[in-house]
């Protein structure tokens, strides 16, 4: 069935004046939780809704100082301008958990929702543990009528539990309407993603309430959000095509990456290939970039989600199909190293490998399910010796994802292999190959002095670029060998 027509918001419904949010950072078992997703929204709605009030809400003091800090607790473009503009004014950092939630009409829980590691459906299934203790505690509190949003990326029909423990922990007479308004923003791009969105999605019960509730949602969005961008629909249909969105994305990346194994095979060059068929309109430039994998929190946590939902509703053939999305992800990172392995003469014993760039893309300090993590484990089972670099990850955090269990078990022995620099050029000092791994601006040749990286390499002197930013013909010209995924190398395409 089609979406509801949008006309479907303009039902009699109760306007919106307090928003909470919680998911800036409650739970402190982990020091990489930040909320990437509920400061930057936050922070976008009350700019752009200066009647409506927005509570972020955490119960770490620490966390709340430093949203209201100078130094905020997450890098994304713009972010800064955006919170500065706004906060004290009617967006708020707060501790008082229960006071927010008590004062608030309606309350997004924007938790995070990862893979489970222990238990049934342990490797795929989602962990719904923070949504659930969110939406308990949401229940024990609530004092008045609350329009409850899913905004985290949950499997379809999680909407249905969190109405069943609302109602059954609520307090008399208070009403709990449930809404599912998935967030499409990628990091990097997160504040313009959030200022002109693609669409703005609300599921909501087909019913009387369901309806008047998705409209004060969407009243909210319409002070910025052209009407026609805003859509409603069935809340199941809401949550999955959240995950649908995602597992598509990840599919066109993984399709360009199994074709660019076929350029490096035959010669043909993955770039033009992708420029050619993405002028099809039926199929579109975007996120046809062939790389050494995707990474980021949700693409294969939610890949995965999708997996265990098909094997839950016996539809092995269809979970065979996304699975695979996620594979050709792994295979990418084999492949890779295989080619760095072979080009450097088959060992990389003792060899300084530069690797340029740790976050799962540029303009993010994010370094969840980063390609580089794998790829660095690979390097490391081959004695190699890494010189890292990035503009924008945290020290610590890089130590903590490459100690992480099941990368590697002795940090001794890691910080005897791995040392962190401060200039791509220090990393590049010395070494045998630069690895490319996020495309990061700073790297690409018209912002970085090759000629003098090169001189100060071992010969021969490798690049492989993982990320297609580089001008291989300039480099080679210099007197790089140049490997690119997806690509020959020159000198070999003629033979
Ligand atoms: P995150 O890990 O950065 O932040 C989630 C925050 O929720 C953490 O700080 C955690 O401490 C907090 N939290 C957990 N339980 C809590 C509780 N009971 N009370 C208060 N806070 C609690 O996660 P994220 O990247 O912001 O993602 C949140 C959700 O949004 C996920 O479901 C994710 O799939 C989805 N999503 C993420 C992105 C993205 O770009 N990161 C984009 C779209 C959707
Ligand atoms: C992605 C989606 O783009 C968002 O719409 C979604 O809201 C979000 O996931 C989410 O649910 O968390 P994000 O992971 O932040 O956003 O970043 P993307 O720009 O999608 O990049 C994901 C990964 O794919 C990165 O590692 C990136 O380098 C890689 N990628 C992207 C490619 O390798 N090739 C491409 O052409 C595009």
């Amino acid at each position: 069935m089609a979406a509801r027509p949008v006309e479907a918001i303009d039902v009699p419904h109760k306007e919106v004046t307090k928003i909470c949010c919680i998911g800036a950072g409650y739970v402190e078992l982990f020091i990489d939780l930040f909320g990437a997703v509920c400061g930057p929204t936050c922070a976008v709605i009350a700019c752009k809704s200066p009647k409506v009030q927005v509570t972020i809400v955490d119960l770490n003091q620490a966390r709340i100082d430093a949203w209201n800090s100078d130094n905020l607790p997450i890098y994304e473009p713009g972010l800064d301008e955006v919170v500065k503009s706004v906060r004290g004014k009617n967006l708020f950092f707060s501790t008082d958990v229960d006071k927010a939630i008590k004062e608030a009409d309606l309350i997004f829980v924007s938790v995070n929702t990862p893979t489970k590691k222990t238990g049934v459906g342990k490797g795929y299934a989602a962990d719904l543990g923070y949504v659930e203790s969110a939406t308990r505690h949401i229940a024990k509190v609530a004092e008045s009528d609350k329009i409850v949003v899913e905004k985290s990326t949950v499997p379809c029909r999680t909407a249905s539990s969190m109405r069943k423990i609302l109602e059954s922990n609520g307090k008399p007479g208070v009403r709990f309407d449930i809404l599912s308004n998935p967030e499409f923003l990628a990091e990097g791009t997160a504040i313009k993603d959030l200022f002109a969105p693609d669409r703005v999605l609300i599921g909501s019960l087909d019913t009387t309430e369901g309806m008047a509730a998705a409209a004060s949602l969407a009243h909210v969005y319409a002070n910025w959000v052209p009407k026609e961008r805003v859509i409603t629909m069935r809340v199941w249909s809401s949550e999955l095509s959240k995950l649908a969105a995602n597992a598509l994305l990840a599919q066109r990346i993984s399709s360009i990456n199994a074709l660019s194994a076929i350029c490096e095979a035959t010669g043909a060059d993955v770039d033009e290939v992708s420029y050619a068929v993405g002028l099809d309109s039926r199929i579109g430039p975007k996120f046809l970039k062939a790389s050494v994998g995707f990474g980021g929190s949700c693409f294969q946590k939610d890949i995965l989600n999708l997996v265990y939902l098909s094997e839950s509703l016996h539809l092995p053939d269809v979970a065979a199909y996304w699975r695979q999305v996620v594979e050709m992800n792994e295979s990418q990172k084999r492949r890779f190293t295989q080619r760095v392995i072979s080009s450097l003469f088959n060992t990389l014993t003792g060899k300084r490998l530069a690797v340029f760039g740790f976050a799962f893309k540029k303009d993010t300090g994010d370094t969840r399910e980063s390609a580089a993590i794998t790829l660095i484990k690979y390097f490391r089972q081959e004695q190699a010796k890494i010189a890292l670099y990035d503009p924008k990850v945290e020290e610590a955090q890089i130590w903590m994802d490459l100690a992480e269990p099941g990368v590697v078990d002795d940090v001794t022995a890691l910080k005897k292999q791995v040392t962190i620099t401060s200039s791509a050029y220090e990393a590049a000092k010395g070494a045998d190959a630069i690895i490319i791994c996020t495309e990061w601006d700073e790297f690409k040749d018209s912002n970085l002095d090759y000629e003098k990286i090169y001189a100060d390499m071992n010969k021969p002197a490798f690049i492989f670029d993982g990320r297609l930013i580089l001008n291989q013909k300039k480099l080679e010209k210099i007197g790089f060998k140049v490997e690119c995924i997806g690509k020959s190398r020159l000198e070999e395409t003629f033979q």
